[in-house]
């Protein structure tokens, strides 16, 4: 089993969103996939109340029972787990600034990592200014953009994935190759 973990100093930055999509569009490409959410605020749980058992799998437990929900979803067959944490720094104002931190983390926990920039303008230089100073913290940037777009939002409160609530839309073509680049990294 796979583990695909969202994680960012700072809060309100998509973590949920993408990981949310992300675990759909694991089970649209025939994996099992788990949701693990290990954020006090608990911010899936509607999300998956809303589809009524429909999988992905939604679990909700404190970070200190993390390896035990890991294991259930490996006895469950799952092939994919994807964790959902919570922000960890109140101070941390600026997105970027915070990358030193994260990335200082993903090499002690010695994992394979990357960044994803998330709500892109669909105009200006913002994007690319990002993703030049994304690399600067040394940190794989994904080519994957995802830009900001309504539709996760709308999804989102209908216990939907953009794929699920818009297949042929701009948001859900992201997500599929997002996941698309994330599935070739795990699996190399
Ligand atoms: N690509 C996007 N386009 C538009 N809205 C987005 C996008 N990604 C996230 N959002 C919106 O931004 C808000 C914050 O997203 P989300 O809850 O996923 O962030 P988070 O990092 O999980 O927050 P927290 O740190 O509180 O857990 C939500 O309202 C969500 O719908
Ligand atoms: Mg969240």
């Amino acid at each position: 089993m796979y583990t695909l973990t969202l994680i960012a100093q700072k809060g309100g930055t998509g973590k949920t969103t993408l990981a949310i999509n992300l675990s759909v569009a694991a089970e649209l490409d025939g994996w099992c996939a788990a949701f693990v959410d290990i954020d006090p605020q608990a911010s899936a749980a509607g999300w998956g109340d809303h589809r009524h058992g429909v999988t992905p799998a939604v679990a909700t437990v404190p970070a200190s029972r993390l390896a035990d929900a890991l294991e259930a979803a490996r006895g469950h067959g799952a092939d994919l787990a994807v964790i959902d944490s919570a922000p960890h720094s109140e101070s941390a104002v600026l997105d970027l600034r915070a990358l030193g931190t994260t990335a200082d983390i993903c090499s002690l926990a010695a994992v394979a990592s990357a960044v994803v920039l998330n709500q892109t303008p669909s105009r200006g230089p913002l994007a690319d200014q990002a993703a030049e100073a994304a690399a600067g913290s040394g940190l794989e940037v994904s080519p994957c953009r995802i830009g900001y777009r309504v539709a996760f939002q709308h999804s989102l409160t209908n216990g939907l994935g953009v794929i699920e609530h818009e297949p042929d839309g701009k948001a859900a073509e992201e997500i599929r190759a997002l996941f698309r680049w994330a599935r070739a990294r795990l699996e190399a």
